[in-house]
């Protein structure tokens, strides 16, 4: 008989379970050859898996793709993060099997990379940017705390904070959070509250730690100083804060240019390590943009002199500025100063 994959969602009571599906620790939670009812399927829900392998008995079940289902899974986190801030803002309790769910389910796709990286950067819905971001930042974060060789457990609190990090926003004059052009300082100094608001908040949440609290708390804070709401330096920053600014700063310049052209992401490359230099925690930035970068090996780009290459390496200490081969010349933008990428094609 055939096996299918089928996306949780469109599970029916009926379908016979084709392989065992096991939970985080290990432990089978339904073996091969179950029948599924309504509970086993709300149940596989919770525990935050996005597909499952069925047996295909009918011939006319319909393969979800591994994209499809991840936007699926996506759109599903949108949902959670705009039911978890309203509860919060009408003075409800944080649901936090709501947010356990969206967190797990985010874990279950660490692995694939390239689905975040070109999901973030379509799925941005106008007027929803705060719940867009909340998951682009939690999954941005999980990825860096990967390639930090997080273990599970700190992973979790890491896609969890990066998940809660902006909530205090719901406690920001909305005319201010919302308004098209730049804020004075008054309204700045508004905006900036949303750290300690959001620790605030959070505290009250059960099943908070540490890492969490200060993710959320310090997310502002810079390596120079120049940061809120303290003003912390260096080492005083929380890791888990250094790797949500990362992912926040990193986001926020994707989006911002959302309406613009097709963002040219050595741009934000470059931004980030000219601009942010001595801001942003070294390793972690660096661990970011190296391994982002290396997404766009092999991709197409114009050049400024109108020549089209494609792009053979990433140099780790000028991530922005890779070599480029062009009509069989290698061309390296780190001393090529005069040349630039303009465009991916
Ligand atoms: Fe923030």
């Amino acid at each position: 008989m055939k096996k299918v994959f089928v996306s949780v969602f469109d599970c029916k009571p009926g379908m016979k379970v084709a392989e065992d599906i096991f939970n985080e620790y290990g432990a089978i939670i339904v073996a091969e050859g179950t029948v599924l009812d309504d509970y086993m399927i709300d149940r596989i829900i919770q525990l935050g898996f996005t597909r499952i392998r069925v047996y295909d008995t009918t011939g006319d079940i319909i393969e979800a793709s591994d994209s499809e289902l991840f936007r699926a899974q996506y759109n599903e986190n949108l949902n959670s993060v705009k039911s978890i801030l309203h509860d919060i803002s009408k003075g409800k309790e944080i649901d936090r099997i709501r947010v356990d769910h969206a967190t797990s389910s985010m874990l279950t796709r660490i692995n694939e990379n390239r689905d975040i990286v070109n999901t973030i950067s379509e799925m941005r819905a106008a007027g929803e940017y705060l719940y867009a971001h909340s998951i682009n930042v939690a999954m941005l974060s999980m990825l860096i705390g990967k390639w930090l060789k997080y273990d599970y457990h700190k992973l979790k609190s890491l896609v969890t904070a990066g998940f809660l990090h902006d909530i205090g926003k719901i406690r920001v004059p909305p005319e201010i959070l919302n308004k098209p052009g730049p804020l004075d300082e008054d309204e700045f100094e508004e905006v900036k509250k949303h750290c300690m608001a959001g620790y605030k908040l959070a505290e009250t949440f059960p099943g908070m730690n540490e890492d969490i609290l200060k993710g959320i708390l310090q997310h502002h804070e810079r390596q120079d100083g120049s940061g809120y709401p303290f003003g912390l330096t260096g080492d005083r920053i929380h890791e888990t804060a250094r790797i949500i600014a990362v992912a926040d700063i990193y986001d926020a310049m994707t989006s911002n240019r959302l309406y613009k052209e097709r963002v040219c992401p050595f741009d934000v490359f470059e931004t980030i390590e000219k601009d942010y230099f001595g801001k942003l925690d070294h390793r972690t930035a660096n661990t970011f943009l190296k391994n982002i970068a290396s997404y766009y090996i092999g991709e197409l780009v114009r050049l400024s002199n109108g020549n089209i290459g494609e792009i053979v390496h990433i140099n780790p200490y000028n991530i922005a500025r890779p070599i480029v081969k062009s009509e069989s010349t290698y061309i390296d933008l780190a001393t090529e100063k005069s040349l630039k990428i303009v465009e991916m094609l």
